[in-house]
């Protein structure tokens, strides 16, 4: 059975589709495709511009954003919340930690769009109204810091450690906080905070 040229086996014909397109519907048919191309540009290429929400404290944050930022440029760059510190920037020293659907992150190595959808937390996020947070307030009453530089870090990574049960002996803690760095050696002071803030943490 021959076919009519331009139509299709399902009867689709293609010229009379490309007549039809030529009035009025053009113009949107267009601008429909270069924002297909521009779709699938931004795929291709990963300097061009990706909208990301991040839901950060609580809140949700809309951005405009390189598709290679991490979460760390995300919440220091764009967001201002300079509170997580950039120190190795390579996953080394922690203190760049954050809670990630309350699992602590070294969010220098986390891309933003990967943490989409997830609930961040911050340094910023863990005070409620004027009061401290427990690890907050352990860590002041403690002197668990000298420049303080490790200290977000540290203070995100406590909480966790606390709740993952890991805080239930002084060498519990030294392990599971090994992976956050402090320069000025505040250690002992470190280890005697999470201790401190542990049973009230636990308490919710
Ligand atoms: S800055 Fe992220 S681990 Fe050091
Ligand atoms: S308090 Fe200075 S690096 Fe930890």
């Amino acid at each position: 059975m021959s076919e009519k040229p331009g139509s299709g086996p399902s009867g689709f014909d293609r010229r009379a589709f490309i007549a039809a397109a030529a009035g009025s519907a053009l113009v949107p048919m267009a601008a429909r495709a270069a924002a297909q191309d521009a779709n699938v540009s931004a795929a291709q290429d990963p300097a061009l511009p990706v909208d990301v929400t991040l839901r950060v404290n609580g809140k949700d944050k809309r951005l405009r954003i390189d598709a290679r930022t991490t979460v760390l440029d995300a919440l220091r760059e764009h967001l201002k919340l300079t509170g997580s510190k950039k120190g190795c920037d390579h996953g080394q020293c922690g203190a760049c930690t954050v809670l990630i659907d309350d699992r602590r992150v070294v969010s220098c190595l986390t891309l933003a769009l990967a943490a989409e959808g997830q609930e961040i937390t911050t340094i910023e996020g863990l005070a409620t109204d004027d009061h401290l947070h427990p690890m907050q307030q352990a860590f002041v009453d403690n002197d668990a810091f000298q420049c303080g530089y490790c200290t977000p870090g540290q203070i995100m990574s406590a909480v966790a450690c606390v709740k993952e049960g890991h805080a239930g002996s002084e060498a519990d803690i030294r392990e599971y906080m090994s992976g956050n760095i402090c320069r000025c050696a505040a250690y002992p002071n470190i280890v005697a905070a999470v201790k401190q803030a542990a049973p009230e943490i636990m308490k919710g």
